[in-house]
């Protein structure tokens, strides 16, 4: 099939390339992107090319579908070094998102032009990978290394008007792409202006080749923020090439590198994630068949942390949000915390002033729960208390009309008991956010025995009209995430117990990639909530509830495992919390010892997987890639190990159910045995991936 067309306007020749959805840089793209060149460059009549796209957008990207897969000619590094090698001036006419080696098609043409609300950005690193089509040697030669080394390392997308004023566009205008693009190429023409291929170009790289300790300076600091990631080192190293050796050396040798990299786990684990993030938002088993409810407004009860983080997401869409709590006091409070928050954002930047004024402006408050009527969504977010939630839902039901979905944030309470207080369950669903809610991306859509389709599809949908990552869950203590997390807490109190101190835990888990560690993580969020927990299941921690029966609640009392100082968040050694743990090993008779790191990670990692298995084996997720997605991105499990299910897979079931069975034995815990499905598999020798495919074909 035909993906790219020569369409001749006069003396300018366009090449147009037409690959729905994203016009993804396909090899029968980049066959047609090397014909249709070939065709304008031998035709004399045409003085300019220009290289634009039908549809949404410019080329997003490589086709991820291809990769892993042997490569087919034309390879990307050869179509764009035929685009700069044009003996004719080459114009990229962008709009849409010119991503990865979009953008790098693009450093191939002499010139950029954009309308205003196009983008650009190397997003390889986020999937382990990097721009190896010439990214890396281009992007340096046009902004310098130092600029273009933050780029490609943040992997976050550009908007047009940054990117004219740091120099990788030449041109921004409303308009026609394919227009602009012909416009600026008689614009060029008639200036007599020479095509210059960015590859022989040195006036940006000259001065860090001379001295290149602020680029090196550079690369250490962002390296330091991303221990043991192959693709930010790989990035770093390639975008030296830059400016040590010629560019066909550094490009042959980013060949190598770039398919090293595709093969590798970390990139496998990446695009595992990429693909399951999508997948969780489908729901396969009535796709099509029930149509969500349209979300125009929203009502939310409890203007708290929860509430007004919630509200702010729903903003963020354009969409208006009723804040209601029970008190003028309650209320004020939400609402002060809501406008601080757009402040600092638009004080950072991240959002405009102007912005910020729509978002709050979008925001009405109110103390009358009738202001929750006439809503198409009401999110519940009081306090965590089944009497008052349910008191609330029964007095919604009877307010409200039937369809109206009635959500509740409870992270702990049985979505069954809330939705018996009403006469509507099959409106009542779970819509489980995370702290920071304007901040986390994870939606957990908790689905009760009586959840309706619409109340689930709604849910769902308009989770990713927040930008959520909404995942399905089912109703069970603690749903997917919070679930596993207990059997990881209850692991980490035995190691406290065993041998290990706080420092040790938090710096095994941090080395495998978190971002923080359980305990300070639980200083952080405030220890007495676990404690009230786990004094209402009759679940106690020897070490846990010591440290809170002396009133030490973490941050807020000024120490918990860990010390802090006054109005500083840093977690510093605790020798009262030590000792305390030493204390309590002593009068449980226990021996301590050593243990090393691997194991530790092993003790806090694999429980996570065996009861993953038990949540799967009893439907609670879909799928094991659901669970993958609860954990990237709701409790900060490292994207480039896959999450929990995939880095299983990586590591061998069998190998996992061995090492459970053994820490079983050396411990006692029968809660460490096998799940039944995570044995069955092993025994066959199959993996959660494999799972995940037939039970996709089953449905
Ligand atoms: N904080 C978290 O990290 C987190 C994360 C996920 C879910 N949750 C859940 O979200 C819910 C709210 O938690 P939070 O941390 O925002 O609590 P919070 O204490 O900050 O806020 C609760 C708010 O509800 C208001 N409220 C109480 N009774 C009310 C009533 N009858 N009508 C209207 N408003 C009423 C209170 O005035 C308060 O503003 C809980 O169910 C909690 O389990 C919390």
């Amino acid at each position: 099939m035909t993906r790219v067309a020569l369409v001749q306007h006069g003396d300018v020749a366009v090449i147009l390339s037409d690959n729905p959805p994203v016009n993804a840089l396909s090899t029968d793209v980049r066959v047609g992107l090397v014909q249709a060149l070939s065709q304008a460059i031998a035709d004399p009549t045409t003085k300019a090319i220009v290289i634009a796209c039908n549809g949404k957008t410019f080329f997003a990207g490589a086709d991820i579908t291809e990769f892993g897969k042997p490569r087919q000619p034309p390879i990307l590094q050869d179509v764009i070094g035929h685009i700069e090698m044009a003996p004719k001036p080459v114009i990229a006419a962008i709009h849409g998102t010119a991503l990865g080696g979009g953008l790098e098609v693009a450093l191939g043409a002499h010139f950029r032009v954009a309308v205003p609300t196009a983008q650009i950005g190397l997003p390889e690193i986020k999937l382990g990978i990097f721009p190896g089509g010439g990214g890396t040697q281009r992007l340096p030669r046009l902004i310098g290394p130092i600029e273009a080394l933050k780029l490609i390392l943040s992997g976050d997308r550009m908007p047009a008007d940054k990117a004219l004023a740091v120099g990788i566009l030449d041109q921004v205008e409303e308009g026609d792409p394919v227009q602009i693009g012909i416009a600026f190429a008689h614009k060029i023409l008639a200036e007599g202006r020479r095509a210059i291929p960015l590859s022989e170009r040195d006036d940006k790289i000259a001065s860090v080749r001379a001295d290149s300790s602020v680029f090196e300076v550079e690369a250490a600091a962002q390296l330091k923020r991303r221990p043991g990631q192959e693709a930010p080192a790989a990035c770093v190293e390639s975008v030296r090439l830059s400016f040590t050796v010629s560019i066909d050396e550094a490009l042959a040798r980013d060949r190598v590198r770039s398919q090293a990299l595709v093969a590798g786990d970390q990139s496998r684990a990446l695009r595992h994630v990429f693909f399951a993030e999508r997948a969780a938002a489908k729901l396969p088993e009535f796709a099509g068949a029930v149509a969500p409810r349209a979300v125009r407004n929203v009502a939310i009860v409890g203007a708290g942390t929860m509430g007004g983080g919630i509200a702010m997401c729903f903003t963020a869409a354009g969409i208006p949000v009723t804040l209601i709590d029970a008190t003028e006091q309650g209320l004020s409070a939400g609402l002060e915390r809501v406008r601080n928050n757009y402040a600092t954002s638009a004080k950072r930047g991240s959002i405009t002033q102007s912005e910020a004024g729509k978002r709050l402006g979008l925001i009405s408050g109110s103390t009358d729960r009738d202001a929750a009527v006439g809503a198409d969504v009401i999110v519940e977010a009081v306090f965590e208390s089944m009497e008052l939630k349910r008191e609330i839902f029964a007095d919604l039901t009877r307010k409200t009309q039937a369809g109206t979905i009635l959500a509740t944030n409870t992270s702990a309470l049985d979505i069954d008991d809330i939705a018996a207080a009403t006469d509507r369950p099959e409106d009542v669903i779970g819509m489980h956010f995370f702290s920071p809610a304007n901040v986390m991306r994870l939606l957990e859509v908790v689905r009760g025995a009586k959840s309706g389709w619409q109340a689930i599809a709604t849910a769902m949908e308009v989770g990713k009209v927040i930008g959520k990552i909404p995942v399905l869950s089912g109703n069970c203590d603690g749903f997917i995430g919070n679930r596993m997390v207990a059997k990881r807490s209850a692991q980490v109190d035995r190691l406290l117990l065993e041998g290990a101190m706080p420092r040790d835990i938090d710096s095994a888990i941090k080395g495998f990639g978190f971002a923080m560690g359980p305990l300070e993580t639980n200083d952080m969020s405030g220890l007495d909530i676990g404690w009230s927990i786990r004094k209402r299941r009759g679940t106690p921690f020897a070490i846990a509830d010591a440290i809170c029966a002396r009133g030490w609640f973490g941050q807020k009392t000024g120490q918990g495992y860990y010390r802090y100082e006054k109005g500083d968040r840093t977690p510093r050694p605790n020798p009262d919390a030590d000792s305390l743990i030493l204390e309590i090993s002593e009068k449980n008779h226990v021996n301590r010892r050593t243990i090393d790191r691997a194991e530790l990670i092993e003790r806090m990692v694999f429980p996570l997987i065996n009861e993953g298995a038990r949540i799967l084996a009893e439907g609670i997720a879909l799928r094991a890639g659901d669970v993958d997605v609860v954990w990237i991105n709701g409790y900060g499990f490292p994207a480039w190990r896959g999450g929990p299910m995939f880095y299983a897979d990586l590591v061998g079931l069998k190998t996992v159910v061995d090492r459970l069975d053994h820490f079983a034995t050396q411990t006692g815990n029968a809660d460490l045995r096998p799940a039944a499905l995570l044995r069955a598999l092993a025994n066959k020798g199959a993996s959660f991936a494999e799972w995940d495919k037939d039970r996709l074909l089953a449905q």
